[in-house]
């Protein structure tokens, strides 16, 4: 029989300082206001067009989202800046985000009753990593001590569930027995505090998970991977092209194309109904249907996005506990959304109940795991 791998363990990490929608409304549009005063002359005859104002009703009601988290609170809201301040470590210093990952990690350990002597492999995998190399998972495993190897990986919304998704197949391959998966989404930096209509949308956090195989598994909560499913479709419609290869193209490395951009509308119409087939078909590979789930660990884009995902999936809206929402409180998170919600409420379901954790996002990318509880 196929060795049975399962999920162990789940941390979550928040950064302590946050920002509401009322205090970034507040800073882009005082931004806003004291662009278009200074630009006025060319405003009126055509050469610059006026900076719209935003509003924290429609950030609301257009994505669900009521704050976010930031790693560095100092500068972001600053309209003479409009980038969070966050000082350059030297490189012998652990780096910002090796420091958010081990944080989450030690939790995912904790939850998982393992110590880095258990785990052989280190997986970093989110949006962006701070730099090209070393890889950040390498300087996570020095600084828990951890045997083995680790490796970064890149996969945007999906990073999480296809970081997974790798540490799955290590373990099935024989070629690893544990495995700690950790999504640093130190995703402020990237966030063009200047466009009305990104702005709010991203939070910082770090999410990790251990898994492993289930011999050796002695946690309280235990979740069986039945199987991953991996999709991806290309699309420009969520991009970021920053780069090293800005440098050779003599052009800005922080101009707005550098930043993340999307097409928002586009993004929501194209991804909900991939996502739904993507997971149905998921299901029905196990011989399950949507109405055998549950709980739905969901990305955590948009809460209308949701909201359609989980209608089509089950014919009627899915209650809040079956698909719980928490990017009200952190907001778009990349990768870690659909991680935060699990970590968050998986503790009450039972043995035999079933859940699926789903990405879905840049790429296109869908990712997406059957658990079962032990
Ligand atoms: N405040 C006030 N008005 C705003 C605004 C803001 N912050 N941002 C945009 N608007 C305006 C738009 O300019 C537009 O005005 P118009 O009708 O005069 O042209 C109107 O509000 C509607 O904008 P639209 O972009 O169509 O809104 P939306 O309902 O699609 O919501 C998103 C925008 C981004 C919340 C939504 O499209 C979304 O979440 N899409 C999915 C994105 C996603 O999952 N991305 C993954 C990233 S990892």
């Amino acid at each position: 029989m196929a060795e049975q791998i399962v999920v162990s363990g789940v941390g979550v990490w928040n950064p302590e300082f946050t920002i509401t929608n009322e205090e970034l409304v507040n800073s882009y549009n005082t931004w806003a206001n004291s662009y278009n005063e200074v630009h006025k002359a060319q405003i009126e005859n055509g050469e610059l067009t006026a900076k719209p104002l935003s509003s924290a009703e429609f950030i609301e009601k257009a994505s669900g989202i009521k704050q976010r988290y930031i790693y560095q609170k100092d500068g972001a809201l600053d309209i003479d800046r409009m980038r969070p301040n966050i000082p350059e470590r030297d490189e012998n210093t652990l780096s910002d985000q090796a420091q958010i990952a081990v944080a989450a990690a030690k939790k995912a350990l904790a939850e998982a009753n393992k110590s880095a002597s258990d785990v052989d492999a280190v997986i970093v995998s989110c949006a962006y990593t701070q730099r090209a190399y070393p890889a950040i998972a390498i300087e996570v495993q020095q600084e828990l001590g951890i045997d083995g190897f680790g490796f970064d990986m890149l996969v945007a919304c999906s990073a999480a569930t296809f970081g997974m998704h790798r540490a799955y197949e290590m373990i099935a391959s024989g070629n690893a027995r544990c495995v700690l998966v950790i999504n640093p989404e130190l995703v402020s930096p990237q966030i063009n505090y200047t466009d009305r209509d990104s702005h709010f949308i991203f939070g910082d956090v770090a999410t990790a998970t251990v898994l492993e195989s289930a011999e050796t598994a002695s946690a309280e909560h235990v979740y069986e991977v039945l199987s991953t499913k991996a999709l991806t479709k290309y699309s420009s419609n969520i991009r970021s092209n920053f780069g090293y290869m800005s440098r050779a193209n003599d052009v800005d490395p922080y101009g707005p194309d550098k930043l993340f951009h999307q097409a928002g509308r586009k993004v929501f119409k194209e991804v909900c109904p991939l996502a739904a087939e993507h997971i149905e078909q998921h299901l029905a590979k196990h011989e399950l249907t949507p109405a055998n789930v549950q709980r739905w660990w969901l990305h955590q884009a948009n809460i209308n996005m949701n909201t359609l995902i989980c209608k089509r999936l089950l014919g009627r809206e899915a209650s809040a506990e079956e698909a719980p929402i928490v990017l009200d409180e952190y907001a778009n998170t990349a990768s870690a959304g659909s991680v935060i919600a699990f970590g968050l409420h998986h503790k009450d379901l039972k043995s035999g109940d079933y859940g699926v954790l789903c990405s879905f996002g840049a790429g296109y990318s869908i990712g997406s795991l059957v658990l079962k509880k032990r």
